[in-house]
């Protein structure tokens, strides 16, 4: 693959137009000029096997890394009527996300190695994107599995009750799963964001504090950090960019706009800007957690869709100059793959993966139900007008999806680094 005359947020935080070469799914050059003669030669020298190579001339629009989501619900298997590996996968790769991160409360429950196998089968050959799994902590102790399991992201510990039987009460126990993990990730609201940086102080291991919605939340991280701990915080974009007023305003909106943690204040919404620009909040993960509409609005039901639209409404948050180019790539691609040493992902650097999304950040548009492809069927930024479209997504130098079209299920699961 060559890519002409993408303009690059560079490594000192200036934007230039580069060329960039791929070769076998690896990002080979980056240069100021790459002739298309010039690229015909290298790929095709050890490759006779190759019939054709893709040309995309990017005209100086952006060209961003894949957005890594650190922070997923699938539903597959067990609940593939809300959403499934393919489904959900599509509404990533629309949304420029090319890598996710599974969280465990499936059914069952990704609590033990021999369910995680079966979910690597069940994933295997299905998505347009790459994925990695968490691990889940489970009530009744699973800490002799955690120690074993390989290749996962994190251990990932309720600690509030939420969607799935999956919350840990007991100390002890509690105490035996921080210890058995390198890193755990805590659905943790209010005073159990203290209970989670206690525990990993305890353990000495590090902790990914999950979708931080309050000013009081981030004060706690904020000390963690201070005091010198592997701590980093999510925020998602919904805690960004809505409120409890946004979740008020009509009938339906009071049953759709429900999750946890709760829509809070719009102070809260600027102290979160704040924190994440700053650099005392880490990423920005959606927590995508779809349900029907039909389950929305029949009961309470907690969650809401987000890989579609996170990328799309962080570039609104930019057009009103709320965070920069180079901080949105930080905070949504490089940090979530740096935080859990995910291999190859969220740069755009010789050697890594050639995971890419093209912009255009004139293509400004208002989000609508009609055009949304997860499974769930509708998205809590309808009404609301995105900062920019993406493109083109491209994960491993294939193209996967392109102005609306869906190309090629080639996902695969990602390594993490020891
Ligand atoms: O609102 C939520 N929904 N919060 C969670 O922690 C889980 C999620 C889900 O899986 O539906
Ligand atoms: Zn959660
Ligand atoms: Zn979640």
């Amino acid at each position: 693959m060559l890519i002409k005359n993408a303009r690059l947020v560079l490594e000192n935080g200036e934007e230039a137009l580069r060329d960039i070469l791929v070769l076998e799914g690896k990002i080979a050059e980056i240069s100021q000029e790459i002739g298309i003669e010039d690229a015909i030669k290298k790929i095709f020298k050890d490759n006779t096997h190759l019939v054709r190579m893709d040309y995309l001339d990017l005209e100086g629009r952006y060209l961003i890394p894949g957005i890594v989501d650190p922070h997923v619900h699938m539903r597959d298997p067990g609940l593939t009527h809300k959403e499934s590996a393919t489904t959900g996968s599509m509404a990533c790769a629309k949304g420029g996300v090319t890598t996710f991160v599974d969280m465990p409360n499936t059914i069952p429950a990704t609590i033990t190695e021999e369910v995680l196998e079966d979910k690597r089968g069940i994933f295997k050959n299905k998505t347009y994107v790459d994925y990695g799994f968490h691990f889940g902590a489970a009530g009744d102790n699973n800490s002799q599995e955690i120690k074993n399991v390989k290749n996962i992201a994190s251990t990932k510990v309720f600690l509030n009750i939420s969607t799935g039987k999956m919350m840990v009460e007991n100390d002890e126990i509690l105490n035996e799963i921080f210890s058995e993990s390198k890193i755990v990730s805590v659905h943790a609201e209010e005073d159990m964001v203290k209970k989670a940086i206690s525990l990993s102080r305890k353990n000495k291991n590090e902790l990914y504090l999950c979708h931080l919605s309050l000013a009081e939340e981030v004060e706690d991280l904020k000390k963690a950090k201070a005091e010198g701990m592997k701590i980093y915080g999510e925020v998602t974009p919904h805690h960004l960019f809505l409120n409890t007023s946004h979740r008020d305003e009509n009938e339906e909106s009071k049953k759709l706009l429900i999750m946890k943690p709760e829509l809070k204040s719009g102070d809260d919404n600027e102290c979160l800007w704040e924190a994440l620009n700053n650099g005392i909040i880490d990423t920005v993960g959606t927590d995508h957690a779809p349900h029907l509409l039909s389950e929305k609005m029949e009961k309470t039901t907690f969650g809401i869709p987000g890989v579609e639209h996170s990328l799309e409404m962080m570039l609104r948050g930019l057009k009103e100059g709320k965070m920069s180019m180079k901080r949105l790539i930080e905070v949504m691609s490089e940090n979530p793959a740096k935080i859990f040493n995910i291999k190859n992902k969220g740069k755009i650097k010789v050697g890594y993966d050639a995971d890419f999304v093209e912009l255009d950040m004139d293509q400004e548009r208002i989000i609508e139900r009609e055009e949304v492809v997860s499974k769930c069927g509708w998205s809590p930024y309808e009404g609301l007008k995105t900062g920019g479209t993406v493109l083109t997504t491209i994960v491993r130098g294939e193209i996967v999806y392109k102005n609306g079209n869906f190309k090629n299920k080639i996902g695969r699961e990602v390594e993490f680094n020891g």
